[in-house]
């Protein structure tokens, strides 16, 4: 089947487009990549969003719904159409849309214990605009069923990474770094996934900060291969406690996001100058991925193989730093192994939609902590 996934992650830079195709069942899945592409958000958009996430205003969060709506559905149709696949051959649109709020530990309300999350991009105007049958929300129902709602791209990790010899750690570089562990030959059950903390949301945060606006991340890591590491401060921010909490476990925006860019900002910006700030932080990204690796993975197995996807693949600084932690183990772009690093993100959302449509469970439970494997998502139907 010939399916579009659509994602927009936690950095709000713009919608990510993967048209793949996508034969079997189960372990045997496979997915061919056929075109890709990233639409930013119209400028002006990106701050909208992120202000509600620190509290907007219910009409803002209804209006904003549908209007994403109306640009995920214009990223699935400009994409087919770069691709030259018209519309009616493209079976399924699977999308994530852009979270808003994700609120996965328990609220009591009387006698229940609420777990919310909120995704925004309606998939009936995405239906709709398309004529595509559309699978979205993927993680209401994980909570649901008791579990945090997040990794979800563990599953496509497992089906595209997967070797039977070697041990295999991916490590996605978005906003917030995921990290999943691959055992040799290991079933989907045996997998190990969780955020290991920062990505390029740090870095990026303080590059807004320091240009007022004017760079909203440090391209090619220029600024960081220009600064010298602080030693000092690059060991207090490894005192996170989050570094320390074992999995499972994610994290967001609010750990990492504005709060601790704001407090970094006070107490250095007048004695560390900004490239040392960034360089620093860099190291504080790639360290907490290694130390991540040490403290909870390593006890399971040594890795023979680390491969890396997500927009920070593009910080050379951030790359180096790795396989400096990791040397001798060999640390690759998703490239060097046949995938887009970029379109990961998209794609699993792609297989998310057709195992759902297949009838096949697939969230991973040990990942998410759900008590039981479900079909994640939403169906949009549309009429043939
Ligand atoms: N050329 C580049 N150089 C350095 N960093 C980059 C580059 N391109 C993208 N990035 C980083 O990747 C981030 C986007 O990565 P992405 O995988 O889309 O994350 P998310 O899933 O959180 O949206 C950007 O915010 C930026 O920090
Ligand atoms: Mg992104």
């Amino acid at each position: 089947l010939r399916v579009i996934g659509l994602s927009s992650g936690t950095s709000v830079d713009g919608i990510d487009a993967a048209l793949t195709d996508i034969t079997g069942h189960g372990p045997r899945v496979r997915l061919r990549l056929l075109a890709y592409h990233t639409f930013p958000y119209p400028r002006g958009l990106r701050p909208r969003l992120l202000a509600l996430q620190s509290g907007g205003r219910t009409e803002d969060v209804c209006h904003l719904n549908a209007y994403l709506g109306e640009l995920f559905a214009d990223a699935a149709k400009r994409l087919a159409e770069s691709a030259g696949i018209p519309l009616r051959r493209i079976a399924l649109i699977g999308s994530h849309g852009q979270t808003v709020a994700h609120r996965p530990d328990p609220v009591r309300e009387g006698r229940y214990r609420v777990r919310s999350t909120l995704q925004i991009g309606e998939p009936s105007v995405i239906a709709e605009r398309t004529g595509v049958l559309t699978v979205a929300d993927f993680r209401p129902r994980d909570l649901a069923a008791g579990g945090q709602g997040a990794p979800l791209t563990p599953l496509i990790h497992h089906r595209c990474f997967s070797h039977p010899r070697r041990n295999r750690l991916v490590v996605n570089l978005g906003g917030i770094t995921n990290v999943t562990w691959l055992p040799a030959g290991g079933s989907l059950d045996r997998l190990v996934a969780f955020d290991t903390g920062p990505g390029n949301m740090v870095i990026d945060g303080l590059m807004e900060r320091m240009t007022g606006g004017r760079r909203t991340m440090d391209r090619h890591g220029r600024t960081a291969s220009a600064g010298t590491v602080r030693l000092e401060l690059l060991r207090s921010l490894l005192r996170h406690p989050y570094l320390r909490l074992p999995p499972p476990k994610t994290t967001g925006r609010e750990l990492f996001g504005r709060p601790m860019i704001d407090r970094l900002w006070r107490r250095v910006s007048t004695s560390v100058p900004p490239r040392d700030l960034i360089a620093t932080v860099t190291a504080f990204t790639a360290s907490s991925i290694v130390d991540a690796y040490d403290r909870f993975l390593r006890p399971r197995g040594v890795v023979h193989d680390v491969i890396v996807g997500g927009g920070g693949v593009y910080n050379k600084v951030l790359m180096k730093q790795l396989a400096d932690g990791f040397e001798p183990v060999p640390v690759h772009s998703m490239a060097v192994h046949g995938i887009d690093p970029k379109a990961i993100e998209a794609m699993a959302f792609a297989l998310l939609a057709y195992t759902t449509m297949q009838g096949e469970p697939n969230n991973v439970p040990q990942v998410t902590g759900a008590s039981h494997t479900v079909m994640l998502g939403k169906i949009i139907p549309v009429i043939d």
